[in-house]
């Protein structure tokens, strides 16, 4: 729990700037996160609770089943996904199916919310994928294949998988997951508007997916 608020506070310190903080302030900021979360969650509407969340993302967010992991996602990532599935502009199959439903009555408030409570977690790696294909996956991952005009993920996505503003984290990231979501943008589904990933994922096939979703899966 307390590497949880460390890195809730950590965030807040990235978000707002707020570089010359003491430890003495954080604990003040994190206070002051904590007391302004509780009102929504427990606010009228009463549909944003955590746990209407991790019934299907798993105990800390770490995910469950064909629900991704949360926990260590992009705060602005979870909280444009949030909006882009109340939207219906995120229209994947288990988008549909499962988080339509989860999310109309959702606010904007309430969803940020629970993007930076989930974004603060410690996330954990599924270690899921196919070791063997791990090492190709890497090499895709950081050089693309320009032959094939397949491009890296790096630059976008950062050295480590790691995410950087509105760009997921993808390290650590089930295979299925992963598998899932690079094959529907190759078959039309979209979930932002201006989104790079339908076009880069057209250019991908079935090994060089495997490939990749096995090398994220492992990435700490
Ligand atoms: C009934 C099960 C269910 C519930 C309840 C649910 N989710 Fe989901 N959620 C899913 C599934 C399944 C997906 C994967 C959709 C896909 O494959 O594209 C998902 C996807 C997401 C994503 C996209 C993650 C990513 O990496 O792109 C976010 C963000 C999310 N859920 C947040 C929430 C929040 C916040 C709540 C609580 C308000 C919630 N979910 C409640 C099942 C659920
Ligand atoms: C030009 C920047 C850019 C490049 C290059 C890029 N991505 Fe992305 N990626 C994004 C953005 C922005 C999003 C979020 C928008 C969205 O989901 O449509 C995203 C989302 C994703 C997601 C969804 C994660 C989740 O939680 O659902 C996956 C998986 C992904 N990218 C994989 C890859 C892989 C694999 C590569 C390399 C072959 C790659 N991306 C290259 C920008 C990029």
């Amino acid at each position: 729990m307390s590497a949880a608020i460390l890195n809730i506070a950590d965030e807040c310190m990235r978000r707002e700037g707020l570089r010359v903080m003491k430890r003495i302030g954080l604990k003040i900021a994190i206070l002051a996160i904590v007391a302004s979360a509780v009102p929504a969650w427990a606010g009228e509407s009463g549909s944003a609770s955590i746990r209407n969340c991790t019934w299907c993302h798993g105990t800390s967010g770490q995910g469950y089943m064909v629900a991704p992991r949360l926990a260590g996602q992009r705060p602005q990532y979870i909280a444009e996904q949030l909006r882009s599935l109340r939207e219906h502009t995120r229209d994947n199959p288990f988008s549909r199916q499962y988080m339509w439903g989860a999310v109309a009555a959702l606010g904007p408030r309430e969803a940020r919310d629970l993007a930076i409570y989930f974004a603060a977690l410690h996330p954990k790696a599924a270690n899921d994928g196919n070791r063997d294909l791990a090492d190709r996956g890497r090499t895709i991952y950081l050089e693309g294949i320009p032959e094939a005009n397949i491009v890296s993920c790096y630059a976008c996505h950062g050295p480590n998988a790691e995410g950087v503003r509105g760009i997921p984290r993808l390290g650590g990231l089930a295979y299925f997951y992963l598998k899932g979501r690079l094959e529907q943008w190759g078959e039309g589904y979209h979930s932002e508007r201006d989104s790079p990933m339908p076009m880069v994922a057209t250019h991908l096939g079935p090994d060089e997916i495997e490939a990749l979703a096995s090398y994220l899966s492992f990435v700490k």
